[in-house]
């Protein structure tokens, strides 16, 4: 059965004492709900995962990256290898956000071997796609989205389905309070489907997750998570407080049929 995946990214954000302050009430906010249909996960900095990895060992909780080298090792200053986040307990990997492409100027290529080499290394790549608002606003919004999601996935030619997951953010939403409508995102969501089913087949299309990302909030998540194609969310800086994270892990999640 396919999981939603309901997931956290930190940025660069929390301390160590702060990471341990974060999980002594998340870990017990959490306690008594029953999450067969879902997984939770969360990707704090680097420099906390051992320690994130340590306090979450005896929950289900999974273990993100925010970034990865395609190589193993070698001279690469400043990277971190898909082999040393294996180690450390690291699932899932984000690739390709926004603030990588427009603040640090990642291309499509660079992305595309990045999530060629965390697959390669057995970890699950999130490819993050997304139009900023100029371009949603000339109408190139599915252009875009498509150029990356093909140029991203260059390398993975063939995937079985829950092992590559696809994160649509749109740009214009990302840390503004700005929420893509259910409606808009869904748009984008089922384009992306179709895309997958184009590139691999049918049923590998449909056990793909695609989360939405971009303002996510306790109070937008149930109409986010109704849309038929919304597998999921990731979310910046609601998933900072423990207290919102753990309203948004929990929701009740009712599709529209
Ligand atoms: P936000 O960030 O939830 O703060 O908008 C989302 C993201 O960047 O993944």
């Amino acid at each position: 059965m396919k999981k939603y995946l309901m997931a956290g990214n930190w940025k660069m954000h929390k301390t160590f004492k702060e990471t341990t302050e974060y999980f002594e009430i998340f870990l017990k906010g959490l306690a008594e709900f029953n999450f067969s249909d879902r997984e939770i996960m969360i990707a704090p900095p680097f420099t906390v995962l051992a320690h994130t990895r340590k306090l979450t060992e005896e929950s289900f909780i999974k273990l993100g990256a925010q970034n990865a080298c395609w190589e193993e090792k070698g001279a690469f200053t400043g990277e971190i290898s898909p082999v040393m986040l294996k180690e450390l307990g690291v699932t899932y990997v984000i690739l390709g956000h926004s603030e990588r492409r427009h603040i640090f100027g990642e291309t499509n290529e660079l992305i595309g071997k990045r999530v060629g080499g965390v697959y390669r290394y057995g970890l699950i790549p999130i490819l993050c796609v997304g139009e900023t608002l100029e371009e949603r606003k000339s109408g190139k919004t599915l252009e875009v989205v498509k150029t990356q999601l093909i140029e991203g996935l260059k390398e993975l030619k063939e995937v079985k389905g829950n092992d590559l997951v696809i994160a649509y953010e749109p740009v214009w939403a990302i840390g503004t309070g700005v929420n893509a409508t259910p409606e808009q995102a869904e748009e984008v969501h089922a384009f992306i489907r179709k895309k997958l089913e184009e590139i691999y087949n049918k049923e590998i299309s449909e056990k793909i997750r695609i989360l939405y990302g971009g303002s996510v909030k306790p109070e937008n998540i149930a109409d986010l998570m109704r849309q038929p194609n919304i597998d999921g969310v990731l979310v910046g800086g609601a998933s900072l407080d423990p207290e919102k994270f753990i309203k948004i892990c929990t929701i009740q999640i009712e599709k529209i049929c």
